[in-house]
């Protein structure tokens, strides 16, 4: 496999630790493995940005290659376009997107930015891997730059209809930009699905095959990618975690009572609200379950920068308040929200502990906080989850009990039921979704489409000729505060 580079907006640098997300928990053991760089932003916000360069780091075989932005490219960029419309209006949620023309012009130069600072440090052969929203434009820039390998782009999350992406003014750019790529892929079919409806309506391509886009001569190929975990590491994390004084605190701390548990970031996509509706309208409905319940809610604040974000974050803990103190008792507190996260390794343990799993988003590219839950249930006492059927793990998740996260009866129900499962079910059940998530892995995800990528011939006939070094030698010296990378 020639040299993988990953580009993705948060870059997972060791000395951060872990932070809550699906792409670097799908990434990470990919890169760990076959080596590479990983190249997006520090998580710094400097006035001198653009004079900083690029800062280089080295863990195991990946090489870490970052960069800084200004306050007005984090907000224009980042916090107002990215998050500000992209997010939502992928997510199908328009009525929270707030469009300004100012945004949508420093997210295109700032993804600018990032390829002139990527131009140095890619060599001929490298497998150029660019991920989700942020980066949309990316390709079309980097081709415009010279760049003739192949580039394959993943969108973590889910792609909205044509109908709905075109409410963002530059749909057409963000689309024609990406076209620049060789393989695009896709977390389930019903996204590509819309892409290439959306390449087709909105920048003029053509659809050849099911798989398949035609413009300007050149061939885009799409495909269907479905992010994995790996399910024997995270069971084994989870029946270590299980074990350990931490969990144990949790369990006793539970006096016997069941444990239902969410685990998301604090975003809105993740239909927190509506959760703890559904969780209020169990409790005022299923008395019987009084005092034998808690329900504890991880929710790890994220994009606190992002004013809807900092709302729902109010709105959250007025309603938790609410639901402890109209239908709790002095000897019971049935809600827990918690806004900090925990080592993942803990999370696991706490999976193992839940017998309900609520996994509600509005929508979701995936959501692989769904397929960790499976993957930490002891197999003999497996818990029940309860998931939403617009997540895309919903597809190979069919045996959960899928609910409609906008409907707090439908998520009640599903409570009850799932507290009420006898065990053959529940095994039943189980064994179906650990199928499901054991059958593949984040090297498999990674692997199937970097093979693909591979394949593709990059920009060769009638391109810009490749302006790139040979491999091993970065094309200008690099600004650093280490070395060169290879
Ligand atoms: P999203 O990408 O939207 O955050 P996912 O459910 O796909 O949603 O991915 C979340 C990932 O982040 C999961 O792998 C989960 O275990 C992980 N995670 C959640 N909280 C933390 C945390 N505090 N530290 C590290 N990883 C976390
Ligand atoms: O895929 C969802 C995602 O946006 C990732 O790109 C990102 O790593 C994660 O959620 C967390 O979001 P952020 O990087 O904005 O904190």
């Amino acid at each position: 496999m020639n040299r993988i580079v990953v580009v993705s907006n948060r870059v997972p640098l060791p000395e951060k630790g872990a932070q809550a997300g699906g792409l670097a928990t799908a990434l990470q053991p990919l890169l760990e493995r076959e080596g590479g760089v990983w190249f997006g932003w520090s998580g710094s916000i400097s006035a001198k940005a653009a004079e900083e360069g690029t800062r280089i780091s080295h863990a195991g075989r990946v090489t870490y290659a970052t960069m800084a932005l200004t306050k007005a490219e984090h907000d224009g960029y980042y916090a107002n376009f990215a998050n500000g419309v992209l997010w939502p209006l992928f997510h199908s949620l328009p009525e929270m997107m707030r469009y300004d023309r100012s945004d949508a012009e420093t997210y295109f130069a700032t993804n600018a930015r990032f390829a002139d600072t990527l131009l140095p440090l890619l060599q001929d052969g490298d497998l150029v891997w660019v991920h989700d929203y942020h980066f949309l434009p990316l390709a079309g820039l980097l081709r415009a730059r010279g760049v003739a390998n192949p580039i394959g782009f993943f969108l973590h999350i889910p792609f909205p209809s044509a109908e709905l992406l075109a409410l963002a003014p530059p749909a057409g750019k963000l689309i024609a930009g990406l076209l620049q790529a060789d393989v695009i892929g896709f977390q389930t079919s019903a996204d590509l699905g819309n892409f290439a409806a959306a390449a087709t309506t909105l920048a003029g391509a053509r659809q050849i095959a099911a798989e398949l886009l035609e413009i300007d001569g050149r061939r885009v190929r799409l495909g269907v990618f479905p992010a994995e975990i790996d399910a024997e590491d995270f069971a084994a994390d989870a029946l270590r975690a299980a074990r350990s004084p931490t969990v144990e605190r949790l369990r006793r701390s539970l006096g016997g009572q069941c444990l239902i548990l969410g685990v998301d970031r604090l975003d809105p996509t993740k239909g927190l609200v509506q959760r703890l509706a559904g969780y209020r309208r169990f409790l005022e409905t299923e008395t019987g379950w009084h005092r034998r319940v808690t329900f504890l809610q991880i929710a790890p604040v994220s994009r606190q920068d992002v004013a809807s974000y900092q709302t729902l974050r109010a709105e959250l803990s007025q309603a938790a308040g609410e639901i402890n103190s109209e239908c709790g008792d002095p000897d019971w507190t049935p809600l827990r929200l918690i806004t900090k996260g925990g080592p993942r390794a803990t999370l696991a343990g706490y999976m193992r502990a839940a017998r309900v799993g609520l996994v509600t988003p509005l929508r979701d590219g995936m959501n692989l906080v769904a397929k960790e839950y499976v993957a930490a249930q002891d197999p003999r006492d497996p818990g029940v989850l309860v998931l939403s059927r617009f997540a895309g793990a919903a597809r190979q998740l069919d045996a959960a009990l899928l609910v409609n996260p906008n409907d707090p009866d439908a998520i009640a129900e599903a409570i009850t039921r799932a507290l009420a499962m006898d065990l053959r079910e529940r095994q039943t059940r189980w064994r179906a979704m650990w199928q499901a998530v054991a059958e593949s892995s984040p090297l498999d995800w990674g692997l199937g489409f970097l093979r693909l990528l591979q394949q593709s011939p990059g920009k060769r006939a009638g391109g810009i000729a490749p302006a790139l070094a040979p491999r091993g030698k970065p094309l200008i010296p690099i600004h650093t505060s280490s070395n060169a990378i290879n």
